[in-house]
């Protein structure tokens, strides 16, 4: 595809707010010179909203405010005007129930910023997980040109010469503590090492993923994922980023021209490569739903199939996203998924080029970093979609997070009603469990939580750990942290609270799981199974009011990406009528 640039000069939508001599237009410049801008500023330059979602309880973007001055510089000295606008941050590590519940209210809150107010383009400042694709989705409807910058990630965390991976070693230490290999004082002296800097999770978490997946859509300058937060070629990425989007605007360039069918099936591809969180399925769905591309859990499959995953960071592999960086970072990736004839090649980035101009000469610095196929961590990364009666609308699975002995699995279900009764019950040595059970979740998708909480990776029974098994299969209609592992089904659709056959599991059936078959099948009678789901009554929605209400009565499932239904599709930005 090529992209043809507008005609420049032309009039912009800012100059409705600006442009001219008319009452409203001095009222509004008025008003804006309380901050000591210069006159010319409203000349007819393009405006640009730094999006910030900087927040001291997102501690993950708790450094954004000083990006978003070097986004500043960058607008500046590319002739633009930039406005900072703090948008709603959902922050991963506090937001209850779940940040998830909250990503489309963000994604709402940004879009209505950007159509209500004077901008002509937009830098979404992103860093933890729900916020970047909240500001992207937010974009994405109102389809002004926009570009992603993120916050990057900590720093190596170490404890005791150990490297310690954001996430993934909060699960590892925990369960070492069930375990008894582990004493509580010593997990206590690991936490300060697992956040050593500014930053997002340092792991291939929903974050970095997000950021590789913002990148491999093209919405994100190339190289940008990898910088970690305290690097100081993340403020040179901020400034240049700024100085991008000016252009962006001058040219036209938009969402829509970047985010195409191809580009999502190219970040599909680089999430298999990169052995990206199960996250990013529910996201690039919601993203893909707002700009009008027609993207399937199907594609998901179909393009993930067979992806071999060389990006050897936690929780698939051993390194963290530091060491990623100077190996290169994603265009090491992007360069190999089309010298493997997996990328399409001219799709369109922030840049106005293709992707592979962008990538096409990069060097990987690290061949123990970003693996040659040979010797990639797994053959079959990507995401596995599961399909069966236990499943009718699909399920995920991340191969590449999954132990191999239990890719082909049959075992007894030991179901916990929701998360409650699995706190209840796990603990208890009576529970009537051991390693051949398949753990059983319901009333944790969307509808069930509310939110669609990362709990899917639940932790096992101690007295399974302390026989030093690891892994079991666990089937759930919840989510899992990018930084989890195990050989856990998620996203189960429809979800139990929306009447899906998980909601009639009961101990004692038997559940079979055949990945290479994607199927997930419960092993009981089709008139059993129908019976049952005769029977069943929805759960008493506990919301009545607020937004946890609208949340619950709009929110669609998992396997179209959880959006709220009135919130898919691109409205475009039309300049409304003046308040006064
Ligand atoms: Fe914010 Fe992981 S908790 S990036």
């Amino acid at each position: 595809m090529v992209f043809k640039p507008a005609k420049w000069p032309r009039k912009l939508r800012s100059q409705e707010w600006f442009g001219g001599t008319g009452r409203d237009q001095i009222y509004h410049r008025s008003w804006m010179k309380n901050q000591g801008f210069p006159n010319d500023l409203f000349d007819g330059r393009p405006v640009i909203g730094i999006l910030n979602t900087w927040s001291e309880l997102t501690p993950c973007n708790a450094h954004l405010d000083v990006l978003a001055e070097k986004v500043k510089h960058g607008i500046y000295e590319a002739g633009g005007f930039p406005v900072e606008v703090p948008v709603f941050s959902a922050a991963e590590s506090s937001f209850r129930p779940t940040a998830m519940m909250f990503r489309n209210l963000a994604s709402m809150a940004v879009e209505e910023a950007i159509r209500g107010q004077p901008m002509d383009g937009c830098v979404l400042l992103v860093g933890c997980d729900k916020t970047t694709p909240s500001l992207l989705m937010g974009a994405a409807s109102t389809d002004l040109p926009s570009i992603v910058v993120t916050g990057g990630p900590m720093l190596n965390g170490y404890f005791r010469g150990e490297r310690v991976g954001s996430g993934t070693h909060l699960w590892k230490f925990s369960e070492a503590v069930k375990a008894g290999e582990m004493t509580t004082e010593d997990f206590l002296e690991a936490e300060a090492s697992m956040s050593r800097s500014a930053g997002s999770c340092n792991t291939m978490g929903t974050a970095s993923t997000m950021a590789s997946m913002a990148e491999a859509l093209g919405m994100a300058l190339s190289g940008n994922a990898a910088i970690p937060a305290v690097d100081s070629r993340r403020r040179v990425m901020a400034q240049l980023s700024g100085r991008r989007i000016v252009q962006m605007v001058k040219d036209d360039l938009k969402p829509s021209d970047i985010m195409t069918k191809q580009a999502f099936e190219n970040a599909i591809r680089t999430n298999g490569a990169i052995g990206g969180s199960t996250n990013a399925v529910v996201h690039l769905l919601a993203v893909a739903g707002r700009v009008g591309v027609d993207l399937t859990l199907y594609d998901w499959d179909r393009c993930g199939r067979d992806m071999a995953t060389i990006v050897n960071l936690m929780p698939s592999g051993k390194y963290l996203m530091e060491e990623f960086f100077y190996a290169g970072g994603l265009p090491v990736v992007l360069k190999h998924l089309g010298d493997a004839g997996l990328l399409h090649k001219d799709a369109i980035t922030v840049s106005g080029q293709s992707v592979w101009d962008e990538v096409k000469d990069v060097v990987n610095h690290n061949d123990d970093v970003i693996l040659p196929v040979e010797k990639a961590l797994t053959r079959q990364g990507g995401i596995a979609v599961l399909r069966g009666n236990l499943a009718p609308k699909g399920a995920v699975l991340k191969p590449s997070a999954a132990s191999p002995h239990l890719m082909k699995h049959r075992g007894r279900a030991v179901v916990f009603e929701d998360i409650d009764d699995y706190k209840a019950k796990i603990n208890d040595d009576n529970l009537d469990i051991d390693e051949n059970c398949v753990m059983v979740l319901k009333n944790c998708g969307p509808k069930g939580y509310p939110g669609m909480a990362e709990v899917g990776n639940m932790g096992l029974p101690p007295k399974v750990l302390k026989k030093g098994i690891t892994d079991m299969v666990r089937v759930s209609d919840a989510r899992m942290s990018g930084t989890a592992y195990g050989t856990v089904v998620l996203h189960t659709s429809p979800e139990a609270a929306a009447g899906g056959p998980l909601a009639v599991v009961r101990n004692g059936d038997m559940i079979e799981l055949d990945v290479a078959q994607r199927r997930l099948h419960l092993d009981i009678p089709e008139d059993e199974l129908a019976r049952r789901l005769a029977d069943w009554a929805p759960p008493a929605d506990q919301a009545e009011a607020g937004y946890a209400w609208l949340h619950n009565a709009h929110v669609e499932g998992a396997d179209t990406g959880a959006d709220l239904d009135f919130l898919k599709g691109c409205r475009g930005a039309p300049v409304g009528r003046d308040s006064h």
